[in-house]
């Protein structure tokens, strides 16, 4: 399927001009976990066989917090191997690495004309890096959702597979590309949302008991999909709880909530109506409870864990993916950026 890409996939049969356009990235800054996996990932590999995709790995948003040179080829390469360890098909979507394609971060320059401290001040995700990390508060950082917008509208995307997280983002790259619409006086840029293919975004709790599944919150917090089956168990053993319900049918607390969440996206409905019943009825054991959790997660991710090694180490295939999908992502940006020009007002002597 994955080999004997070649001139072929320049000519994409998947590419079908009347489809919607997909884009969505995830950021090079470490394995990917079952939070990029539920909320991203998983949508990508069913979106590919109904929409012209363009699916990326977003090294220059993770040159904000300074990756060593190192660091930073093997967390893109971690991201190809596992984007395709997971069934994404370079031959029915566009996988690129975002430095490949040079003409999203001149859009990104005349999308920051027109985008205003203020507004970039708020967003959300701005304060929590501010607070997380406040000797690192670099520009960046803070024209990172601009970056975003121009990663998307660049292929004049309309649906974009992403985690709750994102959502502000998403808001923040129509707000950009009506700007320019209107600025310009032209109807050029559409409007991209965030896509999930159940009724709502996706945001995967972590196992620490308190917010989102994150690369970087702390050890323990992320299951990933390389993880043995040792290290999951561990992990989700080690999962905060508390002494146990006291009362019938009482609320759970946040961090059993968290397992019960987790549970809905890796066990049956059977599995997780057996546990809910035991909680309601205080007859509930956590032991049993993470044990099956564990194993529901060693179930979800073998089919892409047993693959990541032997595409990690087909070097020649993991290059002929980057550079084709550079190729058809550069033929739809060069499209996009000669256009732009145009419109702005840069026109040849
Ligand atoms: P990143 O790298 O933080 O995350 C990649 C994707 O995984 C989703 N995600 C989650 N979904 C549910 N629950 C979680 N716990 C969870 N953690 C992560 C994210 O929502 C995201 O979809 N800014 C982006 C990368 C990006 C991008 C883009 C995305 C750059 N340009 C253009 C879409 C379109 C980011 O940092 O994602």
């Amino acid at each position: 399927m994955v080999r004997g890409l070649g001139e072929a996939l320049l000519k994409n049969p998947y590419f079908r001009p009347h489809m919607e356009t997909v884009v969505s990235g995830i950021r090079s800054t470490g394995n990917l976990h079952l939070g990029n996996y539920y909320g991203a990932v998983q949508n990508f590999v069913k979106m590919q066989n109904e929409y012209n995709c363009y699916f990326f790995i977003a090294d220059l948003h993770s040159l904000t917090t300074h990756p060593t040179p190192a660091n930073l080829h093997a967390n893109v390469k971690q991201v190809l191997v596992e984007y395709l360890a997971a069934g994404i098909d370079p031959e029915k979507a566009t996988i690129y690495v975002q430095s490949d394609v040079p003409e999203v971060t001149e859009l990104y320059l005349y999308l920051n004309m027109n985008a205003y401290m203020g507004e970039l001040e708020r967003a959300t995700s701005f304060k929590d890096k501010v607070r997380a990390n406040p000797d690192n508060v670099n520009a960046g950082l803070l024209t990172y959702p601009v970056l975003m917008a121009a990663d998307i509208i660049i292929h004049k995307a309309t649906k974009v597979p992403v985690g709750k997280d994102q959502e502000q983002h998403l808001e923040m790259a129509r707000t950009f590309g009506n700007r320019f619409n209107r600025l310009y006086n032209h109807d050029y840029f559409p409007e991209p949302y965030a896509f999930s293919f159940g009724e709502s975004l996706v945001k995967i709790p972590g196992l620490d008991g308190a917010g989102k599944m994150g690369k970087s919150e702390g050890e323990g917090n992320a299951i990933f999909l390389s993880d043995t089956p040792e290290a999951i168990r561990k992990k989700v053993m080690r999962a905060k709880t508390d002494s146990g319900p006291t009362e019938e049918n009482q609320t759970k607390p946040q961090e059993i909530q968290n397992l019960f969440d987790l549970m809905k996206v890796v066990s049956t409905p059977d599995t997780l109506a057996h546990f809910d019943h035991l909680y309601n009825t205080c007859a509930i054991r956590y032991g049993d409870l993470k044990k099956q959790l564990a194993e529901d997660m060693i179930i979800a991710t073998a089919p892409i864990r047993e693959k990541i090694n032997d595409i990690a180490n087909d070097a020649p295939l993991l290059r002929q993916v980057a550079r084709y999908g550079a190729a058809k992502a550069r033929e739809s940006a060069s499209k996009t950026i000669r256009e732009v020009r145009e419109i702005i007002g840069f026109r040849k002597f």
